[in-house]
């Protein structure tokens, strides 16, 4: 069977990108990124895809004169790659009903809060704000609200007595760099079992054990 065809929706400098595109090195990986596709002219994970001989796209929003247009224009370039799964990472719009609808079941989203707790931007300043003493990331389905779907993966990290929004954010995204991935290979390999709200991994194990903090 071929590998499923990903295309990558990014808006700044692309580093879960990289880890989905690492990942897809692997020639026994079952998916391939057919398209890095950005809604901001020169992102950084742009040159990164490049680098690396993905093929690449940019679809400004200010190129279009509608909401609609532009997402036909994502959906043209995404169709004209032959992608077959949309993860989004880092891609910061929000797409319609239409679009995820069109889409179903078929976009990733990686977002670094554990949801549904501190959904859209600011989530790490949000966490702090709240003394949460764990925090962490989430692959899920895209539904049409925001940060909101079906979850697939979750991974939890502990929040330092000195932590800013940058150290946390960065503990995060190496977890990000981990989940990714796996949650991608889970879907090329047709493991997927989507009910409702709840998501059924087959021949993933159970996490042992917890995580407290502080101890
Ligand atoms: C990542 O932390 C990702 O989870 C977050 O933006 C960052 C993009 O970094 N996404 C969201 O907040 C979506 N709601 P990257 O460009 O280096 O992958």
């Amino acid at each position: 069977m071929g590998r499923l065809k990903v295309g990558v929706l990014i808006s700044g400098r692309g580093s879960n990108m990289a880890a989905l595109a690492n990942a897809c090195a692997a020639p026994d990986f079952p998916a391939e990124i057919a398209l890095v596709l950005s809604d901001i002219p020169g992102a950084g994970g742009l040159e990164i895809a490049a680098g690396r001989g993905l093929a690449t796209a940019t679809v400004d929003r200010k190129a279009y004169g509608s909401k609609a247009d532009f997402e036909a224009a994502i959906d043209a370039a995404l169709h004209g790659a032959g992608v077959e799964l949309i993860c989004l990472a880092g891609f910061m719009r929000v797409l319609s009903a239409d679009f995820v609808g069109r889409w179903h079941d078929r976009i990733l989203n990686i977002h670094p809060s554990l949801l549904p707790a501190f959904p859209g931007l600011h989530t790490h300043e949000r966490a702090l704000a709240a003394g949460v003493k764990v925090a962490g990331c989430t692959v899920h389905i895209v539904r049409p609200v925001v940060d909101d779907g079906p979850i697939l993966l979750q991974a939890a990290v502990p929040v330092l007595d000195g932590d800013d929004a940058a150290s946390l954010a960065a503990r995060i995204l190496a977890e990000e760099h981990r989940c990714y991935p796996t949650a991608l290979r889970w879907m090329a390999e047709g493991r997927v079992r989507i009910d409702g709200a709840r998501v059924r991994i087959d021949g993933a194990s159970p996490a042992a054990g917890a995580l407290r903090n502080p101890l």
